[in-house]
């Protein structure tokens, strides 16, 4: 993997390089304000927001727009839905948007994502913006140019691969969010540091993460970046960006929603996947992030949940394990066996 760039102030153009679907991510403090000098909005957008983001934002991109149009699904997964999709759909079919007009996620993770595969799929697909409002979604969800809605119980199981025409990360947005829902994307920082950027996870184990912040959501862009530029469909080495997160959705779908955010269980399933050697230093990182929690597992129900079979056992999952901090391994591992594992190693720690 090329060598990480070395960030050097407070805002910063990171190109994804992707052929003819390239586009740039700027990361500045701010940005919001002036979407309209990185978007081409002097047209019909749609502007999707949930209940959950602060009015104010979807608004300062509709001052932006010369024929807005605002939708605000609810907050939740809930809105990841056919129902979410069809409420897009019929928006911009009803406000006589053409293939030339666009669409703007202005939200987390569910917005972005329902937005992008509406975007997508409206007159087999139309320009689409995004700004990202949670870390979470800064660090990862908002690039790479994954889409989806849930379907039949089963998460991102329709969706499609479809790239933003720009990405806008504006850290001054984080300043609403509660304290939990920044430890919910610090775990995406904390996955690519220990997969990929071990002078990330020094910042973690040495720094005050909410002090520099702007940096690590650059420096996971730029993991992310440098992933998603070799392996756009995940063929290969994109599946190092789901470390921890097998097991991890699989406790996520075990519990209720309210319990434990995706964050948290991302940090969960990550910790059985490290050498035991360095578990110590992921836990301590963990513990730094507010990412420490303790769930009762039902590992039936886990298994079940992270392979989407019942009768997994026999066979073999992809799983990503990171014996030193900053490099990884991909491995095929029995699914049994792998649940197995990950057993005894959170009943051996007591998490
Ligand atoms: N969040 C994992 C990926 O974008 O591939």
């Amino acid at each position: 993997m090329p060598p990480t760039p070395k960030y050097k102030g407070d805002k910063m153009t990171i190109r994804m390089n992707l052929g003819e679907n390239s586009y740039d991510i700027i990361v500045e403090r701010g940005i919001i304000a002036s979407a309209d000098k990185h978007f081409n909005l002097n047209r019909r957008a749609l502007i999707v927001t949930d209940t959950g983001v602060p009015e104010e934002y979807s608004r300062t991109v509709a001052s932006l727009c010369k024929e807005p149009l605002i939708v605000t699904v609810p907050q939740g997964e809930g809105s990841k839905s056919v129902t979410g999709l069809t409420t897009l759909l019929s928006a911009m079919l009803g406000g006589g948007f053409s293939r030339r007009d666009c669409v703007v996620a202005v939200g987390g993770g569910v917005v972005g994502d329902l937005a992008g595969f509406a975007a997508s799929t409206y007159m087999r697909g139309i320009d689409f913006y995004n700004i990202p409002t949670t870390l979470l979604s800064q660090i990862d969800s908002s690039i790479g140019g994954k889409t989806a809605i849930n379907f039949d119980g089963v998460k991102n199981i329709v969706g499609a691969f479809y790239q933003p025409k720009a990405v806008l990360i504006d850290p001054n947005l984080l300043k609403t969010l509660p304290k939990r829902q920044i430890s919910n994307g610090l775990a995406e920082a904390v996955k690519v540091a220990l997969t990929s950027d071990s002078e990330l996870f020094e910042i973690f184990e040495t720094k005050n993460v909410e002090d520099n912040l702007d940096e690590i959501i650059i420096r996971s862009l730029i993991v992310k970046k440098n992933v998603v530029e070799q392996d756009e469909k995940e063929a290969g080495l994109r599946q190092v960006l789901n470390f921890g997160h097998t097991l991890g959705h699989g406790i996520e779908a075990s519990v209720a929603t309210s319990e434990l955010y995706h964050g948290e269980c991302v940090a969960l399933g990550m910790i059985p996947m490290c050498a035991p050697e360095i578990r110590k230093r992921v836990i301590d990182v963990l513990k730094r992030c507010g990412l420490y929690r303790t769930v009762s597992y039902d590992w039936q129900k886990i298994k079940d949940a992270a392979f989407h079979d019942k009768k997994a056992d026999g066979r073999c999952v992809t799983v990503i394990t990171v014996d030193s901090v900053g490099a990884f391994e991909m491995k095929e591992i029995k699914c049994d066996t792998f649940i197995e594992d990950a057993r005894t190693c959170l009943e051996e720690l007591r998490i």
